[in-house]
């Protein structure tokens, strides 16, 4: 890692006086600049506030807020919660990862295009199941629905790169 983002968490660092009181704020600050929280700089926050790396990584796990893997660009979000799991969430799940090569460990893909999340409800239960994809909602997805989503998405990003 380049020395200048050992100097932006650095700032942040200094920005809470170095205080284990304000791990969860430092590591607010450190995702909201990187997106994710790298392994490297937690280490680093550990030994610099004087507090156990495992104590760190165990805050960074316990909050669902913070994730330790980088994101892609491209956010899906696929409901799992009671009424989509009853309408086959699971196979939606299923025919994102097999198409994007992800798994339950892995889920960005390798060229940080997308990331694939699920969430426990999407507060859209009428449109069961629901997938979210950067932000917006579609509902009564079907695998080949939502993979036509995700090929669009793909399509633009082709056409831009053009
Ligand atoms: S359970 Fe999926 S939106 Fe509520």
């Amino acid at each position: 890692m380049e020395n200048s983002k050992f100097d932006s968490v650095c700032a942040i660092l200094d920005k809470y006086h170095r205080s284990p009181t304000k791990l969860i704020s430092i590591l607010r600050e450190i995702q909201d600049e990187y997106g994710y929280l790298p392994e490297e700089l937690m280490t680093f926050v550990s030994t610099a506030i004087g507090v156990s790396p495992a104590s760190v990584f165990g805050v960074a796990t316990f909050f669902s807020h913070f994730t330790l893997e980088p994101k892609g660009k491209h956010i899906i979000k696929v409901c799992d919660g009671t009424a989509c799991h009853v309408k086959r969430s699971e196979d939606i799940i299923l025919a994102i990862r097999k198409h994007l090569n992800l798994d339950a460990e892995h889920r960005t893909t390798e060229d940080r295009m997308f990331t694939l999340e699920t969430v426990a409800c999407l507060g859209a239960c009428s449109l069961a199941p629901a997938v979210v994809v950067d932000g917006k909602v579609n509902g009564n997805m079907t695998p080949k629905a939502v993979l036509a989503i995700i090929d669009q998405v793909k399509e633009k990003e082709a056409a831009q790169d053009a």
